[in-house]
């Protein structure tokens, strides 16, 4: 009884957490992602296609003298950007 209502409360904090994630990635897409060019579509490549491209971008912040993502950053931005593709987002353009 008490290990379920424990694992109920564990599940709870986890998704909370993955949405807090979502945000924290988007907002770290956004400030570090348009720095060098216009900001992404984020449905623009699939998951493994991004992960792929965020090392190269890994490179080129380097490159530019700019201190790349982190493991931790790196992760949040990946998983916003898998997300949104995940979704089949279009979530209408801005420009
Ligand atoms: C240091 C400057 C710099 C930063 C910061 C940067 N990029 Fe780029 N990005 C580039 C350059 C240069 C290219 C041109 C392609 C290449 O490097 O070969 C590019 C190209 C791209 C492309 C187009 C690829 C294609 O094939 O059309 C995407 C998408 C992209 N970047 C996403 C990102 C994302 C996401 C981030 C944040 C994690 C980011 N970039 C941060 C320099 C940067």
């Amino acid at each position: 009884m008490r290990r379920a209502l424990l694992v109920l409360l564990l599940g709870g904090a986890a998704q909370a957490a993955a949405g807090e994630g979502q945000a924290e990635g988007k907002a770290l897409f956004e400030a570090r992602c348009a720095v060098c060019h216009q900001l992404p579509e984020p449905d623009m490549l699939n998951p493994g296609q991004w992960k792929r491209l965020l090392l190269l971008m890994q490179k080129r912040m380097q490159q530019a003298g700019i201190p790349p993502l982190d493991n931790e950053a790196f992760t949040l931005v990946y998983d916003y950007l898998a997300a949104q593709v995940k979704q089949g987002g279009r979530q209408g353009r801005k420009q």
